[in-house]
């Protein structure tokens, strides 16, 4: 549904500059200059293209210190978009986590979430918070069925809430689509659970929704009541149970960097907090870290996110990469979810034990076949887990088209081809937190 108006060069570095690029990084992807990347499926977060009408709002960008016209147009399109009149700007979804859960979670109080994202458990432990997952059988499952595994198991959470004293539990938190459960979506009516949930323990409820359209599109898809339905309107509906929001719009708000919390009218008081606390880590509360152009440039990516044919090219191409993947031999998660394919790299490589991280190995392997930069997501990212062994690809928004899905699907057959000839990895130098370790850890292999 796109035409170009702008390139950018890439080209396929031969293997030998490859291989040692792999080496000079430590077998870690992260250390890798992306000038060496040929695609680049890190992740969805900020990699997006802007469309000519973002760059266009970017060039009208307000830079005014307070009271800025870029925030006014962020503000109307949340309050469109989203329903939420209260905004707090921040640079990015972990900058608004900050702003809300240091307001919220005091020492000693438990978070409970369908699965807390990486940087929300760091947000909630930092506050002295405990988090706690609740997600529902079968989500870390590659073949379980089910149109909505990225649910809050609200009876679990019910049952764990009491066990720690329904008063010492702030906030429940529902994340969609659920990124660290293979992006799988949420569906309305387990929101409203979670809601008379919250309402029963006399807690809050938070949506990060930092991927509040592309769940819509699954909630139209497979949610019989909403069939019918616009994505605006559902967004408006799974959003109106929360006390307040939390957003990345590095994922639907369409842009580079940028963030912001909404919370809901009663929540006069929690706004006043946030803005304060932007003021104190953030930037003023009408820009919260962002230039006014930053700003004008979510504002139209918000609305853009929420456009039907956008989002069925979107979802269509995650799918279609799956398929292809699929059709090469490569076990990857079903139902696919929102932004990125799931390879369980542990049925992949079978001949890898779980402590020679095979996820890395694929990963690694995948980048010296073809340049392909993807990222582990199992015993090395999360140790001391069960968590399986995925290699999540996410898919930037915009980005690549049908030949580099292609090439992606090749360059993961040539891995599987010879997937008995991999070796395992060691660590060889890792942070003193242990839980960041696969964003800077050097590994070296092992037979
Ligand atoms: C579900 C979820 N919440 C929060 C964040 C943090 O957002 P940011 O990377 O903009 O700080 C992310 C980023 O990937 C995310 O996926």
């Amino acid at each position: 549904m796109y035409q170009s108006e702008m390139v950018s060069r890439q080209e396929l570095p031969d293997r030998e500059t490859r291989v040692a690029a792999l080496e000079a990084a430590g077998y870690n992807v992260f250390g890798l200059s992306s000038s060496t990347v040929y695609i680049d499926l890190l992740t969805d977060s900020g990699t997006g293209t802007m469309s000519t009408d973002q760059w266009a709002a970017l060039l009208g960008g307000d830079e005014s210190y307070a009271g800025s016209d870029s925030f006014e147009r962020l503000e109307r399109a949340i309050a469109d978009v989203l329903g939420f009149e209260q905004v707090v700007p921040a640079h990015q979804g972990r900058g608004a986590e900050n702003l809300l859960y240091g307001a919220l979670v005091d020492e000693g109080e438990t978070v409970i979430a369908n699965t807390h994202f990486d940087t929300t458990r760091a947000h909630v432990g930092e506050s002295g918070g405990r988090p706690l997952d609740c997600p529902v059988d079968g989500a870390f499952d590659i073949d379980a069925p089910g149109e909505f595994k990225g649910n809050l198991d609200v009876e679990a959470a019910r049952e764990r809430a009491s066990a720690v004293g329904a008063d010492r539990v702030p906030a429940v938190v529902v994340t969609l689509t659920n990124n660290s459960a293979a992006g799988q979506p949420v569906s309305v009516e387990n929101v409203r659970r979670a809601r008379q949930l919250a309402d029963d323990i006399d807690a809050r409820l938070v949506v990060d929704g930092c991927r509040f359209a592309e769940n819509a599109w699954f909630v139209r898809e497979r949610e019989p009541e909403f069939a019918d339905r616009t994505i605006e309107e559902i967004v408006r509906e799974q959003l109106s149970y929360a006390d307040a929001v939390v957003v990345s719009g590095k994922k639907d708000g369409l842009v580079n960097v940028g963030g912001f919390v909404a919370v809901a009218d009663h929540e006069t008081e929690l706004f006043g907090r946030l803005r304060e606390r932007a003021v104190l880590y953030e930037g003023f509360y009408t820009y919260g870290g962002m230039a006014g152009r930053d700003m004008a440039a979510m504002a139209v990516g918000l609305r853009e996110a929420a456009e039907p044919a956008y989002l069925d090219h979107r979802i269509g191409q995650v799918r279609t990469l799956a398929d292809m993947l699929e059709s090469r031999g490569i076990p990857v998660y079903r139902p696919v979810g929102g932004h990125a394919v799931y390879i369980d790299a542990g049925e992949a490589v079978p001949e890898i034990p779980r402590e020679r991280f095979p996820g890395q190995a694929v990963v690694c392997d995948a980048y010296r076949e073809g340049g392909v930069r993807a990222v582990e997501l199992g015993g090395f990212a999360f140790p001391g887990t069960d968590r399986p062994d995925f290699v999540r690809l996410a898919l930037p928004r915009r980005r690549y088209h049908r030949e580099h899905l292609e090439h992606i699907a090749e360059t993961f057959g040539a891995v599987l081809d010879h997937a008995g000839e991999l070796d395992g990895l060691e660590i060889v130098d890792e942070p003193a937190r242990e839980a960041l370790r696969h964003f800077s850890a050097s590994l070296r292999p092992v037979e």
